[in-house]
């Protein structure tokens, strides 16, 4: 593959910070991206679904190649049980921001042509198209679908209007998370901090949702002003706040984890109210990391959805794209302003 686009994320800064992330044993050095968009030059001659000129996501996570793995043994390496699964651009094995990769055809992702300009979204979408796949799983437990007007076709999806859900967080996987939702017909609402005019603000209507800023609204405060919500998904990473909202839900909800924060943050907690909350209203928490292939596919799928339905929208996210060498300055940026920054490693298109 000839790499077109590398998405930037926090975990790049954390590795760029040497906090997080390891090269491939007996190297100095990690080839950094795990966001990315390639374009097929050349395929060896026994692979059949992919060919010359196709653009393509590869997925991040590889196999711990552990026998007893059973998860690694059938490509399930995002529930790896030994933790010794390697990730490209994070853990063990370089990643996607240099000229040429080489890739096997199972870790490859086809793209439609008509997604060029926003598929290095695709990986930060799996994290909530993993995320959602689970909550529907977990919450099959309940009467969780509303009550439906007779004769649902049995194609159809669950009906889930009633639903509410709370996005943690504006960031890329935060917003990506609220369109999810939204298109999954949940009442959805985004929870962060901005000031002044944002673009954040903007987007998050526009796909339908309601932005509750975190500079007027304390997550103490969030019950009495937005209600029950049956869902959470925290895309922030930050503890002390996923913890302050875990300790407010309401019955039968599920509490989505998928941050990761630094290590060694304290707080206080009344972990009996906790513990009591979570029995006697039927909570769930769920902690969620990678994805799978049929997230990776079914990402690919939201991002078409997601174009036609809000037209433009995922092109906002995208705030800026900048050469390879503008990379350096950029992972050592901190909150920085932009939704999400790509490198695009050719000049031009194509
Ligand atoms: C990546 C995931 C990865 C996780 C933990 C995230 O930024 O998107 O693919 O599993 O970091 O390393
Ligand atoms: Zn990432």
């Amino acid at each position: 593959m000839r790499m077109l686009e590398i998405g930037v994320c926090g975990t790049d800064k954390e590795i760029a910070r040497f906090k997080y992330g390891e090269p491939p044993g007996g190297s100095d050095r990690l080839i950094i991206g795990h966001e990315s968009l390639g374009e097929v030059i050349e395929t060896a001659s026994d692979v059949k679904s992919i060919t010359r000129g196709d653009l393509v996501v590869p997925s991040v996570r590889r196999p711990c190649l552990q026998p007893e793995c059973s998860a690694c043994a059938i490509g399930r390496q995002d529930f790896c049980y030994t933790g010794k699964y390697r990730e490209r651009g994070i853990k063990s094995l370089d990643g996607f921001m240099t000229e040429v990769v080489v890739e096997k055809e199972r870790y490859l992702h086809r793209v439609p042509p008509g997604l060029r300009d926003v598929a290095v979204l695709t990986e930060p979408l799996t994290i909530s198209r993993k995320a959602i796949r689970q909550i529907f799983e977990v919450q099959d437990r309940l009467p969780w679908t509303c009550a439906v007007p007779p004769s649902p076709r049995k194609d159809e999806r669950p009906v889930i209007s009633c639903r509410r859900a709370l996005v943690l967080g504006a960031g890329p996987v935060g917003l990506l998370a609220a369109m999810t939702l939204v298109d999954a017909g949940f009442e959805t609402m985004v929870y962060s901090r901005v000031s002044g005019v944002s673009e954040r603000v903007e987007i998050t209507k526009a796909i339908g949702a309601r932005f509750i800023n975190a500079e007027q609204i304390s997550a103490k405060n969030l019950p009495d002003s937005i209600g029950q919500v049956d869902a959470v998904l925290e895309a922030v990473g930050a503890s002390q706040l996923a913890f302050e909202v875990l300790s407010l839900l309401g019955p039968n909800s599920i509490f989505v984890f998928t941050g990761v924060p630094g290590t060694g943050e304290r707080m206080s907690l009344d972990v009996g109210t906790l513990m009591r909350n979570i029995v006697l209203k039927n909570q769930v928490l769920l902690g969620t990391v990678n994805a799978g292939p049929e997230d990776f596919e079914s990402a690919l799928q939201s991002l078409s959805q997601f174009d036609k339905r809000w037209p433009g929208i995922l092109q906002r996210l995208i705030t800026r794209r900048v050469p390879p060498e503008a990379a350096p300055d950029l992972l050592s940026g901190h909150g920085e302003k932009a939704i999400k920054t790509v490198v695009a490693m050719t000049n031009g298109m194509n």
